[in-house]
């Protein structure tokens, strides 16, 4: 079967692996034919992928276990590529979490760990690794993507979640200003916002009693960025799920007090 948006051949760099979103990315990327680097902090989760995949599609996987969030993670991931001699032609951000409860409760380790990881680190790799993406794409253009995994909640402040929404939101409007910068690149530039999803990430929040409305599966948020990615005129942001998407849209539109509010009642408060 032949894919619009066809991977076939390159190498792809996909953070947080080991489970959630960043396992599906890399079941369809390999299903497509694309080889992989897959990196988290769970070594024997992302050989256990590497080896399911390579039986699966025959590709050829490249485990990188790293804390992104620690000083010096992301550095080992890049010299890691260097001294692997791998170039990549996609590059997808998708490590990350949220701690729920009030700002004022929480620790600084929580509260400055989330910026570490969903910020800090993915401008780092993202500025790192952004020339293999253009190299590749002078050649072979629209074969390559710049992905990062934003949120609905990047769309709103939301209470409770608050440094989560704002590295979201930062995630958001970084992507969006790269797909413009980049648009004669030949790199396709996507920001997914997915809602709920039945991963780990709740576990991982400390809030895993469905508060936040019903969960769509990996699978739903895998084929809605494919088909964004499908698309010869790629979007810069796409929101997973007509029910996220309406909340986005109205996000956007309605007076910000409102959105606050909604947002506030939506936690609970
Ligand atoms: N699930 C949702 O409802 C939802 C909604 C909107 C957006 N998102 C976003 O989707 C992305 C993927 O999350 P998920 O839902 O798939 O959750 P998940 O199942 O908890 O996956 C998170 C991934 O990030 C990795 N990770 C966490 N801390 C890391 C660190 N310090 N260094 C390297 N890797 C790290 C984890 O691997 P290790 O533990 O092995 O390191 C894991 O592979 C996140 O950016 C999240 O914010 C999720």
């Amino acid at each position: 079967m032949a894919f619009v948006f066809d991977p076939m051949g390159t190498t792809v760099l996909i953070t947080g692996a080991s489970s959630g979103l960043g396992r599906g990315f890399a079941a369809e990327f390999a299903r497509r034919g694309a080889d992989l680097v897959l990196v988290a902090r769970r070594r024997d989760k992302l050989q256990a992928l590497a080896d399911e995949l390579s039986e699966r599609y025959g590709t050829t996987s490249t485990v990188i276990a790293a804390d992104l969030a620690a000083p010096g993670g992301v550095d080992e991931v890049v010299s890691g590529l260097e001294g692997r001699g791998i170039r990549i032609a996609s590059l997808v951000n998708n490590a990350g979490y949220g701690v729920a409860g009030p700002f004022l409760r929480s620790s600084s380790k929580d509260a400055t760990g989330q910026i570490d990881l969903n910020i800090t680190a993915l401008v780092k790799l993202t500025h790192a690794l952004l020339p293999h993406l253009t190299a590749h794409a002078a050649t072979k253009p629209g074969t390559g993507v710049l992905l990062t995994v934003s949120s609905v909640a990047g769309h709103a402040p939301v209470p409770d979640f608050a440094i989560y929404a704002a590295t979201k939101a930062f995630v958001l409007s970084f992507t969006e200003a790269l797909a413009f910068e980049l648009k004669e690149t030949g790199v396709k530039v996507l920001a997914l916002s997915p809602g709920p999803t039945e991963t780990e990430f709740f576990a991982v929040a400390g809030n895993d009693d469905q508060s936040f409305g019903p969960r769509e599966t990996v699978d739903q948020v895998i084929q809605t960025t494919f088909r964004a990615l499908d698309r010869a005129r790629t979007p810069a942001s796409v929101v997973s799920g007509l029910r996220n998407k309406v909340q986005a849209v109205g996000a956007g539109v309605l007076p910000r007090g409102l959105v606050l509010d909604v947002a506030g009642r939506v936690s609970g408060r």
